[in-house]
This record gives structure tokens, C-alpha cells and sequence, in this order.
């Protein structure tokens, strides 16, 4: 008789995990005070003084040491709201990995610059500041690092590369807000970052997003761009830069205040659970979660990754590992598919009617992104595990459960052979 749900047999857990996204009485104290203050939108540009917007960056910002936070419409705008106000366009390359979601590497597209896709490192799924020395040019304008699922890359040294070479740094922190590497936070590093708060992210307004700096000029240029191009003081009618509309609403600053009061909590018990979920780990040969390189004081986990070994399951193969799990009721998948130069989209070189930004003269050069090769990151892609962060809010005895579900697949890892 089959053991595993997946082939009939009882479910390790029938109860569900802890649900996402989460609100309490705050979320709905704090919009409805929008809805009856008829206040719903943030202003000309963006924040006005006394709106909920302009209390959330200020909190958020600080939050994360940085002087300024400049909230817009999501995460991907976020990118291209920083690359544009740092100056990054046409001609420029921006160095990026090749593991990570789509929007880290189409607003370098957004812009007319060329994405530089670089490998990343197997221990810790961030890119590897080795391989981006190696990928600088005299067109390097940019690198963005990615906090992939909440772990912070190792920003010493990519900042340390960045200098000498005069490149700037904006970290795609879309999966890690809150999170402290070698005691700084995020705001402490690299020219500016960028967080989305789209519905399955860390805090959550449904949609979202935010820029954080230090640097006064770039703040100034990303309001602009947050908003129509606008000056300060001016008129609603004249405009100074690429005018795009990118604001964030009055509601969803009002539950991001919320989301924010808690995320010391959450960001506390989600370390806590996955530090208990990887001794409990270290009896089942064949699965290691992705801890870091020593320097997280606290992981964001947007996603908790696992590495998983097949050779020690019987050879069965990671995806079907997936769908045992969850048929044993533990939520998980499988992450990017593939490193981002896998994408359809690359088959065709260019972008634009006329190929740019590939193809434009201000380039002068040719780059193929569908030819190159990251090895690592395809050993990544093949192997990780992930589960999805609201599941570490979850109470012990639910941790005690993820295990038992992954020790029981290993034990009748046979049955999923045929
Ligand atoms: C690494 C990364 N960057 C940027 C984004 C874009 O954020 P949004 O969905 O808010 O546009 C995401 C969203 O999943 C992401 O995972």
C-alpha cells in the first residue's frame, strides 16, 4: 500500500500554514482613516507633506538607515526609477545575475541599456563579485545585485569592485526588506535599493514599491521621476524629465505603515524557523538550505531555498520531489526555471522596432544574450527547492511537520520511481 499522499496515502498535514497575505485590525484602522479623510492620492509629487505616503517612506527609509525613501506604483518601476535618476541609458551596461525575476534585467532594457548577465555563487545564490570584475567594460555603468529570496549578496565586495571601477550600485532588495548583513542595513549600502511589495512579498500592499538613498540628488531625480517630471513648488503642468506617472496610492501607503509594524516580528520568528529547520535538516542527507556566507545577522527570507540532492533520493528527480511535498501538504516549487538567458524572449535579439537597444549605434557592439552560458546558476535552477516565506511564520510544532514530510519522502523515495 502506498505511504505518500502523492500516490494515496495519508497526508503528513492536512492544516494549513500560516496564511498569506496577513492583516490584522491595523490595515483596516489605518485605510479607513484614508477613506474618510477623502485624502486617497499622495499628491504632485508623489508624497506630499502629511499624507500616509510621505510617513511611509520616512518610516521605511529609516527603518533601513537611508535618508530617503521615495515610494512608486511596484518593484520593477522601482529599477528604473533608480537607473534613470543615476543617470543610467543609452550605451551603458548594467551588470546583473543571471538568477533572478525578470524585472531586474527588462528595466535595464526600460532604459536602453544593455543587461550584462553574470553567474552566480552555489552556496549562496547571489551573484559572484568575482565574475562581475571579470564582466566590466568601458560601457560599465551599473551593477545591481539581488538580495535573492532575502539573502544579502556580498555587498563589501561588490561595492568595493564598484569603486574602483566608478560604477554605481543599486541592490534589487524586492525580497529583502528588513534584512541586516555584517550589522548594516540595507540603506548603508551601495548608491540606492529597491523593494516591491507586490502581493507575495515580505510586506505587502497587494502592489508596490519603493527606492531607498542616501544621496540627496538621486532622491531628488527619482521624485521627479516617481512623478511627471515634476519640481517641488512648481506647477502641475511643467515638466523637467521623462514624465511618467509611477505614484503609489494613499491606501496602499496606509497598509504598508501597518505592514511595516510588524515586520520586526515576522522577519525575527522566520529566522528563528529556519535555523530550527536546518538542524533538524542536518539528519536528512540530501537536503541543505541555503544559509549564507556567515555575514547575515538576519536573512529577509522571502524564500526559504533548499539544495536538493537527488543522488540521495533514490535518484528521483527534484520536480517530482515538489510534487510529493506538496501532496504531503507542505507548499513549495521550484524557483526560476532557468537563468534568465533561457528566456523566449532572447531568441530574438531586438527589442525596439529598430533593434534597440541592441542594435543601437550609441552601443557600437553586439551581445547575445541567448548564447551564454551560467553553469552555476543551471545547477541552481536544477536543484533548488523553495519554499515560500509566510510558511516560517508558522508555529514550531508546523516546522516539526516540513520535516517529518521530507523524511518520509526520502524513506519511500522508491515509490516515485515508477
Ligand atoms: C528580484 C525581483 N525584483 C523585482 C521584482 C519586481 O517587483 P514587482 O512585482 O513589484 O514589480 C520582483 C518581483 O517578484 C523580484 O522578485
Amino acid at each position: 500500500m502506498a505511504e505518500l499522499a502523492i500516490n494515496g496515502g495519508s497526508k503528513v498535514r492536512t492544516k494549513k500554514f500560516f496564511a498569506w497575505p496577513h492583516y490584522d485590525g491595523r490595515e483596516l484602522e489605518y485605510v479607513e482613516e484614508v477613506i474618510k479623510s477623502r485624502v486617497w492620492f499622495a499628491g504632485m509629487r508623489g508624497a506630499d507633506p502629511g499624507t500616509k505616503t510621505e510617513e511611509f517612506e520616512k518610516k521605511f527609509a529609516q527603518y533601513h538607515n537611508a535618508t530617503y525613501g521615495i515610494a512608486c506604483a511596484n518593484g520593477t518601476v522601482a529599477i528604473e526609477i533608480a537607473l534613470r535618476a543615476a543617470g543610467v541609458g543609452t550605451g551603458d551596461e548594467v551588470i546583473i545575475p543571471a538568477l533572478t525575476f525578470i524585472a531586474t534585467l527588462s528595466e535595464v532594457l526600460q532604459v536602453n541599456a544593455i543587461p550584462i548577465l553574470v553567474d552566480t555563487i552555489y552556496d549562496t545564490q547571489c551573484i559572484d563579485p568575482n565574475k562581475i570584475e571579470k564582466a566590466i567594460t568601458d560601457k560599465t555603468k551599473a551593477i545591481i545585485p539581488v538580495h535573492y529570496g532575502g539573502f544579502v549578496c556580498d555587498m563589501d565586495r561588490i561595492i568595493e569592485v564598484a569603486q574602483r571601477y566608478d560604477l554605481i550600485v543599486i541592490a534589487d532588495a524586492a525580497h529583502a526588506p528588513g534584512a541586516i548583513y555584517r550589522d548594516k542595513k540595507l540603506g548603508s549600502m551601495g548608491d540606492a535599493a529597491t523593494f516591491s511589495f507586490q502581493e507575495s512579498k515580505t510586506m505587502t500592499a497587494g502592489e508596490g514599491g519603493i527606492v531607498i538613498t542616501n544621496n540627496d540628488e538621486l532622491a531628488e531625480k527619482c521624485i521627479q521621476y516617481r512623478s511627471c517630471g515634476r519640481h517641488e513648488g512648481e506647477s502641475w503642468y511643467i515638466h523637467y524629465v521623462m514624465p511618467m506617472n509611477y505614484r503609489l496610492s494613499e491606501i496602499q501607503s496606509a497598509m504598508l505603515l501597518a505592514q511595516l509594524e510588524r515586520l520586526d516580528d515576522q522577519l525575527k520568528r522566520k529566522n528563528e524557523n529556519a535555523h530550527y529547520l536546518a538542524e533538524k535538516f542536518k539528519d536528512i542527507d540530501g537536503i541543505n538550505p541555503v544559509l549564507g556566507d556567515g555575514g547575515t545577522d538576519v536573512n529577509g527570507f522571502y524564500l526559504y531555498l533548499l539544495q536538493y540532492g537527488k543522488e540521495k533520493f533514490a535518484g528521483v528527480s527534484r520536480d517530482k520531489f515538489v510534487e510529493a511535498l506538496n501532496a504531503e501538504g507542505v507548499p513549495c516549487h521550484i524557483g526560476y526555471p532557468w537563468p534568465l538567458s533561457k528566456n523566449p524572449m532572447f531568441q530574438q535579439v531586438k527589442e525596439g522596432a529598430k533593434g534597440c537597444p541592441f542594435t543601437c549605434p550609441y552601443y557600437g557592439k553586439q551581445t547575445s544574450i541567448k548564447d551564454q552560458e551560467f553553469p552555476v546558476t543551471e545547477k541552481i535552477c536544477s536543484e533548488t527547492v523553495v519554499i515560500p516565506h509566510q510558511v516560517l511564520l508558522s508555529s514550531r510544532p508546523d516546522m516539526d511537520d516540513i520535516a517529518a514530510a521530507i523524511a518520509k519522502i526520502k524513506e519511500n523515495a522508491s515509490e516515485l520511481l515508477y
